[in-house]
């Protein structure tokens, strides 16, 4: 730094390391920059909330959280003047909490999906961000409502024949599905192979218990069971019935064998007859005499088509001894009491939606 100073020169007779320090004015449109920033700090100030003083830190131990203290605790600004804290004939104001009475009245109006719970705040007091966002999730909900409440009036049946209220129903049923039926089904409904516990697939147009809407209402609500016997309960079955079996199954599925309703073969009778008896014996009081399962033969009662080359617990000679030798059984939740029957019946469409619904 040097301290020659020509007061000829505009310097202040600042200079380091040759930089000189001088004495001109701020450029024009910096100074405007400053000048409209105090402005627009000053409206916004008298407008907005704004100054977080007594924000009251002890109510952060009583239990608030401390954003809702900050938000609460500021200068009010004059915008609640133009902004009305009502929803639905409340009055909202600072401070003051919801009970679970109020909740309760709000589900009686038909809203059945409130974001608050007991001991939430209500609006806060003037006009806040918080408030504003709260307002319009109250206003998205009463929107709903009226899509729920005639949601709630139609059969499953119903919705599906009716485009608008069906995407209404797939709209809702995204969440609902994701998080009580994709860890065991996929989020994509594709199911789960595997040797062991197999999830089925709610995508294809293969049903153990019905794909109809009110099959599938009732799988959701009361769960299901499916229970396959080892040896098809027969214990004087052997091992090499065993593996003819699965041959069969095998052979059914791609068509080599078939049958008719009477349990005949109309092909592959020359190679099958053998096995055909045996599993007319002891496999067709619940996969019925043509192999086609309970569904297509009227009767939901979970066996599942053998014909059809799409196998749960896999479809090659391993997984089907496995299967036969040494039985199955799979558990389908009941969600009767988990979900409200509103929530089931989205549901029902969504899977009937998936794939093969009938
Ligand atoms: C814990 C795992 C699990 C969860 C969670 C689960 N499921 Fe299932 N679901 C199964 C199993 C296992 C079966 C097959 C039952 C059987 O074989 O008898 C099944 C069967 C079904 C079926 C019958 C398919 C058919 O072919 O007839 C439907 C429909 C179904 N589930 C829908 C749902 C829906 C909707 C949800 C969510 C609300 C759900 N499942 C949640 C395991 C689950
Ligand atoms: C008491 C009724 C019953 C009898 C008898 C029975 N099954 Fe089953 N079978 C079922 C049910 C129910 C399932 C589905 C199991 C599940 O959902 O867990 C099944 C599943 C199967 C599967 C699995 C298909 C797949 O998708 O992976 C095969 C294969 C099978 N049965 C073959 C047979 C054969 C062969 C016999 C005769 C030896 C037989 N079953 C006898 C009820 C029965």
């Amino acid at each position: 730094m040097s301290d020659h100073h020509d007061p000829s020169d505009n310097s202040t007779g600042h200079e380091w390391d040759g930089i000189r320090e001088l004495k001109n004015p701020a450029p024009t449109w910096w100074s405007w920059g400053f000048y409209l920033g105090l402005i627009f700090v000053t409206c916004y100030y008298i407008i907005y909330p704004s100054s977080p003083f007594n924000n009251g830190f002890e109510k952060v131990i009583n239990g608030i959280t401390g954003q809702e203290v900050l938000v609460d605790g500021h200068t009010k600004g004059i915008m609640h003047l133009i902004y009305d804290n009502e929803f639905e004939g409340v009055k909202y104001y600072a401070g003051a909490k919801w009970t679970q009475a109020e909740i309760d009245a709000l589900k009686g109006k038909g809203y059945n999906e409130l974001t608050i719970k007991a001991g939430d705040l209500k609006f806060q007091d003037g006009w806040t961000y918080v408030n504003e966002t709260r307002r319009e999730i109250a206003e998205i909900e009463s929107l709903r409502r009226d899509d729920m409440a005639r949601l709630d009036s139609m059969s499953v049946a119903q919705i599906l024949a009716d485009d608008e209220m069906k995407h209404f129903a797939l709209g809702r049923a995204r969440v609902l599905y994701g998080d009580n039926c994709a860890a065991c089904h996929g989020s994509g409904g594709a199911g789960v192979v595997s040797a062991g516990f197999a999830f089925p697939n709610l995508s294809d147009d293969d049903w153990l218990f019905g794909g109809t809407p009110e099959a599938l209402a009732e799988t959701i609500t009361d769960g299901r069971e499916g229970d396959m016997p080892a040896r098809g309960g027969n214990d004087e079955l052997t091992d090499a019935d065993v593996a003819s079996l699965a041959g069969f199954v095998i052979a059914l599925g791609s068509g080599e064998a078939r049958l008719d309703d009477g349990g005949e073969l109309t092909a592959g009778a020359g190679t099958f007859g053998a096995i055909n008896t045996v599993f007319q014996e002891n496999c067709t009081a619940c996969h019925y005499a043509n192999a086609k399962g309970g569904v297509l033969n009227d009767d939901a009662n979970g066996a599942v088509n053998l014909t059809d080359a799409i196998y749960r617990f896999g479809g090659d000679m391993a997984a089907l001894k496995e299967t036969i030798g040494n039985g199955r059984s799979a558990e389908m939740p009941a969600f009767g009491e988990k979900l409200d029957a509103t929530s089931i019946k989205i549901l029902a469409v969504k899977v009937h939606q998936l794939g093969g619904g009938q």
